[in-house]
């Protein structure tokens, strides 16, 4: 677990300076059949006898009673939280339920809360957990493909705010990640697809291997749970190493970003409730792959590649016309947020991806476009 130390030297002014480090390290477990583990796993990080449960009131139907039957012969203190499904619970009101849940039922320094659900949940979670008596421990458990590959990893944890995506949020790392792809045999086609853009969006940045995986994924066979697999844990690999120079985010221009920027303003334009957070990333990702190509930084083969990619896994590329106004007003608010300069992310090859400074809304608007008239042409 996380330890830290605290340093202090005189400098040659008279004045002080601290030095604070932390360093530590958790256990990740990934694979088919591992939620048995749960109980294992928690004896050997727990410092208390208390675990609070939170979970949605859709993972709840499928999951809830089987993770409280494995904890049942431990000594432990289980209470549940269970939140709305939705975006709509990456909120203060719903932060301030748990919060409350967690004050009203005893919950202590050393309790742990257990995140079971979706990137909501992962998040949502992750957040309370950090903020609740200055910090308590939390293990996350995800349940869908977007959690497992992904929102699992890396600590970042946060709500929308103000209309806006993650505005408020932390790093706070869990005290333990348990991925069992088998979790996914439950979860609808669409989140599986939404899932599959993230996939897409490490292997278009550092994993050709994954991609190649996911350009011969037959979108019918999305509950394959075996193929699923064997990309969750390709995906967790590249974003930890993605990861591995930069884990607190310091930069702002980073590949991870890839898609994401788009994608959070459409999210945000549409209200949270048109798309889901992986069809908003694809799209993102189509229009970064179209003005790459616009700016000739990428061949017409690899611009295929991605956008068929793309619609081979069920996702769609093109963002409809009514929604672009709205969804640049958006683009605006992030600049503004990041002291009004905005990277883009552009795929250069398969594996392979540049950051620039800026793109004009005559770029966007021409990609936009471009991406109108192919799924037009194509049907997709
Ligand atoms: N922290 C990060 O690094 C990070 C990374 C990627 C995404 N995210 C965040 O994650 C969120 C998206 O995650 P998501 O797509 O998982 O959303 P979600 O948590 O809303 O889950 C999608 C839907 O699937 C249901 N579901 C989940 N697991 C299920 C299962 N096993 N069986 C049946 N239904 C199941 C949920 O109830 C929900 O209705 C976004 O808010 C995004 O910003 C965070
Ligand atoms: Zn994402």
């Amino acid at each position: 677990l996380f330890t830290g130390q605290l340093d202090w030297t005189e400098c040659v002014d008279g004045t002080f300076s601290i030095g604070v480090s932390k360093s530590g390290a958790y256990p990740l477990i990934v694979g088919r059949g591992e939620l048995a583990k749960l109980p294992e796993l928690l004896q050997q990080i727990l410092e208390s006898d208390s675990v609070f449960i939170v979970t949605d009131d859709c993972v709840s139907d499928f999951l809830l009673d089987i993770t409280t039957r494995l904890l049942r012969n431990s000594s432990l203190r289980v209470q549940t939280v269970i939140i709305p499904a939705g975006e709509g619970s990456k909120s203060w009101a719903t932060t301030e339920k748990v919060l409350s849940c967690l004050s009203s039922g005893g919950a202590r320094r050393r309790t742990i809360l257990l995140a079971l659900g979706g990137g909501v949940v992962c998040d949502l979670v992750g957040f309370v957990a950090s903020i609740f008596m200055r910090g308590i421990p939390y293990v996350c458990i995800p349940t869908s493909l977007i959690a497992q590959l992904d929102a699992a990893i890396g600590g970042k944890t946060g709500i929308d705010f103000n209309g806006s995506k993650n505005l408020v949020g932390t790093f706070h790392h869990p005290v333990a990640v348990l991925v069992d792809p088998d979790l996914l045999v439950t979860l609808p086609q669409r989140e599986i697809r939404s899932g599959l853009a993230e996939a897409i969006k490490v292997g278009v940045l550092l994993d050709r291997e994954l991609f190649a995986r996911l350009e011969l994924m037959n979108p019918l066979l999305t509950t394959d749970i075996a193929s699923l697999a064997a990309i969750v844990e390709d995906a967790i690999v590249s974003k930890i190493q993605l990861l591995r120079d930069d884990p607190f985010e310091r930069s702002l221009a980073r590949l991870l970003n890839l898609g994401h920027t788009v994608g959070h303003a459409i999210e945000a334009a549409t209200r949270f409730d048109k798309y889901r957070h992986g069809e908003a990333v694809a799209i993102g990702m189509g229009i970064a792959t179209e003005i790459s190509r616009g700016r000739n930084l990428c061949s017409l083969e690899t611009r295929e590649r991605i956008l068929s990619c793309l619609e081979n896994c069920g996702l769609d590329v093109a963002l409809p016309l009514e929604y672009f106004g709205a969804t640049f007003q958006e683009v605006d608010v992030i600049r503004r947020i990041r002291n009004g300069k905005l990277n883009e992310v552009l795929p250069i090859a398969i594996g392979e991806c540049v950051i620039v400074d800026e793109v004009s809304i005559d770029e966007y608007e021409a990609a936009v476009h471009a991406l109108i008239q192919r799924s037009a042409k194509y049907g997709s």
